[in-house]
């Protein structure tokens, strides 16, 4: 049966999620593409895995204590395996060369269950999405939901060669109907797909939603800055770049001061000073925190926050989001005390 969760439930769940580790099976390795690979994962014990919804990704504990966040690419509606896709980067810090290199199918390993800060608008009258090569596995999950629901899409799918493409052979169907193009651009991106003319149109009622390398991710966000708020959605995986656009990203960059941070349920309240995070201060006396980015974009430290103004400086939450956590790696509080949920 399809489990559909509300959308308080899908905040909900994957923060107290987060928490929740799974022992998982490497059921299969299989290759999609040049130094691509999927990667199914069941549970060790043979039971259903936790729902999730499209646009969600899962933390891998690797061996040598690395974990990496990898968005799940199979259909929503599946709970008997979660599955990723994965590019071997030769120039990344390890944690997909460790994949690759180090898991092998049958064996063990420790997974999160399934957090979200990518979802699809419940109520877009048509979505565009754009995909920067490895990029397409959220987007692979969230095309499965809008085909589901019935609702007009238009995938934009960015990619150096046909050989370093993955999913073209389950795309073929979609571009052949018109509902997706491929662009190559052979590592150049000037050859590739045109932004500005792109993105230069909104229609009402249509919603972005993009995941990719930094460059073309802040391409986008700078040829759809002109989008309705609310309207652009996007999922990184580095750190954003130091574009300073609105002023709440000027206040964010403001030179850091002190301030209390404040733990309500264990009644415990620490000074965070400039040049430590709230992270470093909980750790430092004895308080368990999970991380894994520590630069704000994976979601793993997200925090629910009861009282005081945080200074957000993570890349993963929403306007929405931002009234309720905080990403405690990197954010600091314009109030003197910030009080968290912990
Ligand atoms: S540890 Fe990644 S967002 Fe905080």
């Amino acid at each position: 049966m399809e489990t559909v969760l509300t959308r308080d439930e899908a905040i909900a769940r994957p923060e107290r999620a987060a928490r929740r580790k799974i022992e998982a099976r490497v059921k299969s390795i299989r290759p999609l593409a040049e130094d691509v690979s999927a990667f199914e994962f069941v549970s060790a014990d043979g039971s259903a895995l936790p729902p999730f919804i499209a646009g969600s990704h899962i933390d891998v504990h690797l061996p040598g204590g690395m974990i990496r966040q990898y968005s799940l690419c199979n259909p929503s509606t599946e709970r008997h395996h979660y599955v990723v896709a994965v590019l071997r980067d030769a120039a990344g810090r390890g944690g997909s060369i460790a994949m690759h290199d180090a898991l092998h199918a049958g064996q063990i390993v420790t997974i999160s269950a399934p957090r979200n800060h990518f979802q699809l608008s419940a109520d877009a009258a048509q979505h565009v999405f754009i995909a920067g090569g490895i990029g397409i596995t959220p987007i692979m999950a969230m095309i499965d939901e809008v085909q589901r629901r019935g609702e007009a899409f238009h995938l934009f799918y960015c990619a150096r060669t046909p050989q370093r493409t993955a999913f073209l052979d389950v795309l073929q169907p979609l571009i052949d109907a018109g509902d997706a193009s491929v662009h190559f651009d052979g590592g150049d991106p000037r050859n590739g797909l045109d932004l500005s003319r792109t993105l230069a149109q909104c229609a009402p009622g249509t919603h972005l939603y993009y995941c990719g390398p930094s460059g073309l991710m802040d391409a986008i966000e700078t040829a759809s800055a002109h989008w309705p708020d609310g309207t652009r959605h996007c999922e990184r995986f580095s750190a954003a770049g130091t574009r300073v656009n609105t002023p709440e990203d000027h206040a964010a960059r403001r030179p850091d001061t002190p301030f209390e941070v404040e733990l309500r349920r264990s009644q415990r309240t620490f000074t965070v000073q400039p040049g430590e995070s709230i992270v470093d201060v909980l750790r430092g006396h004895g308080v368990e925190v999970d991380t894994s980015c520590c630069e704000g974009y994976c979601g793993t430290c997200m925090t629910r926050y009861l009282e005081g103004e945080p200074l957000h400086r993570d890349t993963v939450l929403d306007a929405e989001d931002r009234e309720e956590f905080v990403m405690i790696c990197c954010a600091r509080s314009k109030s003197p005390t910030l009080v968290l949920d912990i």
